[in-house]
């Protein structure tokens, strides 16, 4: 049995003797890309070396990095599927020797000094080639040199590699699979047939390429690199011939500690299973985002929602097997005493992992009871219409209506996906279109109802009042500037003694971070900027990049306001006539508003 620690120190020995530095995981939330919400592979944050950049550890590294993918979350619960991940990876940066780095896989992968795989257990595949690059006969070859047999041709769909929204360095890459002995499902059995014979446990990808823009073909990357990638987990289940991750290591010890506590025991059946690792899966990332150095909370916008996603999924998987929510903090005892080696700010963040997530898990499990007696009744009504329409040769389908679902998140709390799964448990569909229409309805009118400053102007229209006005558009423009487009408007507040303004933010601002923007605001300040009004059409005014409410409710015509090119936002008004007047601002205090909603109170003096 090897575990999982010895994997990693084996990775690291071999690395290292071989010249490779060794550096520390990234962050779990990548910087500088807005395609996805988290870092999904070892690559992900080393995007600006492989485009050229010189990294400052040299162009020979390896580490180990915390990673999730979200896009088969449906999927946990089974044997394999996990949304967090560890991942061994190496780099060369500015160079791509195939030969090289096939060798070094394979001295890795059967040295017995490492982890002593018999070379008849191994098949590997190559890239075919195609109107992208040609054929990869130099790994094919160099694989048939190290004495493997069975090295599989494949085409782009399986030997390819690039980031998930398409755009960055790219390239054919080479996979290694443990061939578990199973019987050839078919004349052509290979690794592409996924029949269970072949199981990957890594991938080097030769960075041969980039793409700039989606959509456009691949060019050459000036200066090739290598990647590899070797799934920790997954490679530890295959290595010792287990059925499951949940039969291994940290998994199976929460696995072992919820069934000593639950009244539904992990054997008692299949949904008691999926039940248990769903919880342990989740609180799992959940104990990665919460830990980590970015500082994700709960909330429902971005990363902050998917969070909000596992932990409530996580209580209601708890009360599925009759668990007491009260354990969770253990669970994380369990994993940050697990993970916070290699994860140096999880370490740190233990306390503030567990108070982030009791609180999350209080403020839902007060409601969860009541939503489940509300979804009960939405089933039994739908069930007693059923009847009723049966009665007249009619046909009810079993759909959950979009405004029930809406009812049941904005009322108690349910993620729409968590209804949709207790929908799906039960026979049912839910309307997603019907849900969305009734969120927008609903956004709509709490906009409307918070933001009086936006659609009639400001109600007090005094000297005092109108400079906070303007000030409040100066603190949106910095908002926006500091933390991206993202950031709008939730609701202000103004008096003539001072401001307040709600926006969506995933984290508390930090001491620095006021700072920050204060500085921001003085700065436009002190530049004596003029504030000017335009009317126009709101097709304009949105093409004009305007920030604001485009519905038709303001008419045709709206105002936008100009502060310079620091803001432009559409507005009733008044406004300050030049920055100068508001003379200097200070934020008296950052708290929190309501989930995912930070609230700014300031006045000028
Ligand atoms: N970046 C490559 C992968 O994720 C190594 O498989």
């Amino acid at each position: 049995m090897i575990t999982d620690k010895e994997l990693k120190d084996k990775w690291f020995k071999f690395f290292e003797s071989h010249g490779f530095k060794r550096i520390d995981s990234y962050s779990i939330v990548p910087e500088n890309d807005p395609t996805v919400l988290f870092t999904t592979a070892g690559m992900h944050p080393l995007v600006p070396y492989l485009m050229g950049a010189k990294h400052p550890a040299g162009d020979k590294i390896c580490d180990i990095q915390r990673c999730i993918r979200t896009n088969d979350i449906e999927s946990v619960g089974d044997e394999s599927h996990l949304t967090a991940f560890e991942m061994l990876g190496n780099w060369f940066l500015g160079e791509c020797d195939k030969e090289k780095m096939i060798k070094y896989s394979y001295e890795f992968l059967t040295s017995p000094e490492y982890l002593g795989i018999n070379k008849s257990r191994l098949a590997v595949s190559v890239f075919a080639g195609d109107e992208t690059a040609p054929k990869d006969e130099l790994a094919y070859n160099t694989w048939k040199k190290c004495g493997i047999d069975q090295v599989f041709y494949l085409n782009k769909e399986h030997n390819w590699w690039a980031l998930g929204g398409g755009v960055g360095p790219c390239g054919p890459d080479t996979e290694m699979f443990y061939d578990t002995g199973k019987p050839k499902c078919c004349e052509n059995c290979s690794p592409a047939c996924d029949c269970g014979k072949y199981l990957e446990i890594w991938n080097d990808v030769f960075m041969q390429y980039k793409v700039e823009k989606v959509g456009e073909p691949a060019k050459l990357l000036a200066r090739p690199n290598i990647d590899t990638g070797m799934g920790l987990e997954r490679t530890v289940v295959v290595l010792n011939g287990l059925k499951s991750v949940y039969d291994a290591g940290i998994f199976k010890e929460v696995i072992d500690f919820i069934n000593s506590k639950a009244e539904v025991k992990y054997d008692e059946s299949e949904t008691a299973k999926r039940s248990y690792r769903i919880i342990t899966d989740h609180l799992r990332s959940s104990m990665f985002v919460l830990g980590d150095v970015k500082g994700v909370v709960p909330s429902n916008v971005g990363q902050g929602y998917i969070l909000r996603r596992f932990i409530r999924r996580a209580v209601n998987h708890a009360r599925n097997i009759k668990f007491d929510v009260k354990y969770f903090s253990d669970i994380i005892d369990l994993y940050v005493d697990k993970h916070g080696e290699d994860y140096k700010d999880i370490a740190q963040n233990r306390q503030l992992i567990k108070d982030e997530l009791a609180k999350e898990v209080e403020k839902f499990s007060k409601a969860l009871e009541e939503g489940h007696k509300e979804f009960e009744k939405v089933i039994s009504g739908i069930e007693k219409h059923k009847q009723f329409a049966s009665m007249k040769g009619e046909v009810v389908e079993n759909i959950i209506s979009g405004k029930a679902v809406f009812r049941l998140y904005d009322t108690f709390g349910f993620p729409f996906e968590l209804t949709k799964e207790l929908a799906q448990e039960r026979g049912y569909a839910v309307d997603e279109e019907g849900y969305k229409k009734a969120f927008e309805e609903h956004q709509e009118k709490s906009r409307t109802a918070s933001a009086g400053v936006f659609k009639g102007g400001l109600a007090d229209s005094s000297y005092e009042s109108t400079k906070l006005h303007t000030a409040t558009h100066l603190i949106m423009a910095g908002l926006r500037k500091m933390f991206g487009p993202q950031v709008m408007q939730k609701g202000s507040n103004i008096t003539p003694e001072r401001l307040r303004i709600d926006f969506n933010l995933d984290h508390k601002m930090l001491p620095e971070e006021i700072s920050e923007l204060e500085r921001f605001v003085n700065d436009a300040i002190a530049k004596e900027i003029d504030v000017t009004c335009d009317e126009m059409s709101v097709a304009e005014a949105k093409n004009s990049g305007a920030v604001g409410v485009f519905e038709s409710k303001y008419g045709d015509v709206v105002k936008v306001y100009s502060i310079g090119d620091i803001s432009k936002e559409i507005c009733g008004g008044p406004h300050a006539k030049n920055t100068r007047d508001l003379h200097h601002l200070k934020i008296v205090k950052e708290e929190s508003s309501s989930s995912g909603i930070r609230r700014i109170k300031a006045i000028l003096d």
